[in-house]
């Protein structure tokens, strides 16, 4: 049977009036938080897309109006934003366990995360405590942790060599998100699949996990699924994206699998990866171990969690070391008494109390991503008195608690020595309290805090170690202005100029 476009508009329309109607009479009875008011259907959706800001930005505006807890209604999602650290202490910590799941995925979502079965796409519940233990205790243990010393510095090495050959070529200028961003992605693949790949395989494997990453950005029909017959385009385009990323990364999980039956027959193969602890994993409730679809998504989940995320702090860190030559030449003095004449190492930077007050800073005033991923209740629940009804997204503005004034003296200076000399201090796992968490807090807590505590550390100390960082063109400031690109990078991508120490 076909349809005209106007019968489904119309149909649509009237559909969505009902539940709008329906959903109007249930919500009234609710006490939601406060939140700009918006339009029959659409709610705030549009106020919210046509602002032309970052969603970041918009909801920061918001803060001051309608204080740390507001709604948004987006279509038919409900968004409930916390800002504020006893609001974020109550859901995640006091009430930890209500609102410890994820809401619903939207379709696309649910294609790429082979529905849900991923550490951070999993609702609360036996899946996701199968997958978590197996990521938390099988893969990024200490232990596990330590086998892959040498993946990092040899990571490490070819950094160094790729940002002297750069600026070779380019007056001494080096682009240093693109840079971090290709080394941390290295270690990440060698640990995920435990095999070698050349340079050209890594950078194709990286393009097509940015397709990915594009491809699941929010679309309209997410928020009005009613619109959903107009994004068929956008949908088949979604799927050449998973075949795609299916095609690319099975043959590389297939060599692994021989690799690791026949011992000895690969001699690129490393001694462990995240793979190996997928081939037979056993989850709560299901028979059978993981699919290579489904081993797909969590390979990438790996790659995707640690990439991004880790290449944005080493851009925020250059930036403030342009912008602080003192607290660059202080941290160069500190690398060189620690680790002298060698190239410095995870263990020297375990003895780096500068370096670490640096990372803690950094994260602090610069948190990878400005929300944690949306969490949701598993049952209704009150939030400082109010409803937060099941199927709500609650997102978590973490700047909000970074730079909270109540929290923190003179919160927007970038200022290490404040976690020195007994002046502040806050544990980022917020288990003594929470003041700030660029990894969130509570049960979703990110697994890899402690791998990407080594690896910013590590890649600070040896981009610093190798080069002195001024500014490009030199002596002209920085620009610290902000956008949004998955984390939140620098908005004109940072450009330095760097000089060998000799
Ligand atoms: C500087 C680097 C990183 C930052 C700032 C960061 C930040 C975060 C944040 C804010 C969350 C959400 C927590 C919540 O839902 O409340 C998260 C979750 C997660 N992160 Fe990270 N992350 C980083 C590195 C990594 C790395 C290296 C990996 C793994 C290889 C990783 C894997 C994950 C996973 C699987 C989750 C979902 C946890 C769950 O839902 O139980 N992240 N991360």
């Amino acid at each position: 049977m076909e349809f005209s476009s106007s019968t489904i508009v119309f149909t649509s329309l009237s559909l969505l009036s009902f539940i709008f109607i329906f959903r109007r009479f249930k919500s009234n009875r609710l006490n939601l938080p406060p939140g700009p008011p918006g339009y029959p259907i659409v709610g705030n959706l549009f106020q919210v897309a046509g602002s032309g800001k970052p969603f970041f930005q918009y909801v920061r505006e918001l803060l001051p109006i309608y204080g740390p807890i507001l709604t948004l209604k987006m279509g038919t999602r409900t968004m409930i934003i916390l800002s504020q650290a006893d609001l974020v202490h109550e859901a995640l910590i006091e009430k930890g366990q209500v609102f410890a799941t994820r809401p619903a995925e939207n379709p696309t979502r649910g294609v790429f995360s082979c529905n849900k079965f991923t550490v951070n796409a999993a609702v609360y519940g036996p899946v996701w405590r199968s997958l978590r233990r197996n990521m938390v205790q099988n893969a990024l243990s200490a232990s596990k942790l330590r086998t892959f010393k040498d993946v990092r510095m040899t990571a490490m090495d070819k950094l160094v060599e790729r940002l002297k050959m750069e600026a070779e070529m380019n007056n001494g200028v080096v682009l240093v998100l693109k840079n971090a961003r290709f080394a941390v992605f290295c270690i990440l693949l060698a640990m995920c699949f435990g095999v070698e790949m050349g340079e050209e395989t890594i950078e194709k494997i990286d393009e097509m996990m940015k397709r990915v990453l594009i491809t699941l950005d929010p679309r309209l029909d997410d928020y009005l699924p009613i619109l959903r017959p107009f994004f068929a385009k956008q949908r088949r385009k979604a799927m050449e994206v998973r075949e795609q990323q299916i095609a690319m990364l099975v043959p590389w999980i297939e060599r692994r699998r021989k690799a690791i039956r026949n011992l000895g027959s690969d001699p690129t193969a490393a001694e462990f990866s995240y793979l190996d602890t997928l081939f037979d994993l056993t989850v709560e409730g299901r028979k059978d171990p993981p699919t290579n679809a489904e081993i797909v998504t969590l390979c990438s989940e790996f790659l995707n969690g640690g990439t991004d995320t880790t290449a944005t702090a080493i851009e925020w860190a250059i930036a403030r070391f342009i912008e602080n030559p003192n607290i660059q030449s202080r941290l160069y003095d500190e690398i060189k008494s620690v680790a002298g004449e060698k190239k410095v190492d995870e263990k020297d930077v375990e003895k780096m109390p500068y370096l670490n007050a640096v990372v803690k800073e950094l994260l602090r005033r610069h948190p990878p991503t400005y929300f944690s991923l949306t969490h949701s209740v598993i049952e209704p629940a009150k939030l400082a008195g109010y409803d937060i009804p099941t199927g709500t997204n609650v997102e978590i503005y973490l700047p909000g608690i970074g730079e909270d004034p109540k929290l923190w003296n003179n919160p927007n200076m970038f200022d290490p020595d404040r976690f020195l000399s007994g002046g502040e201090s806050a544990d980022m796992t917020g288990v003594t309290g929470v003041k700030m968490i660029p990894f969130g807090v509570g049960r979703r807590i990110c697994p890899g805090l402690s791998m990407a505590t080594v690896h910013v550390s590590l890649m600070i100390a040896r981009m610093v170690q190798e080069f002195e960082w001024r500014s490009s063109p030199e002596n002209t400031k920085v620009d610290f202005g902000e956008k949004l690109e998955f984390t939140v990078v620098m908005k004109t991508s940072l450009r330095a100029t760097i000089k060998t120490r000799v």
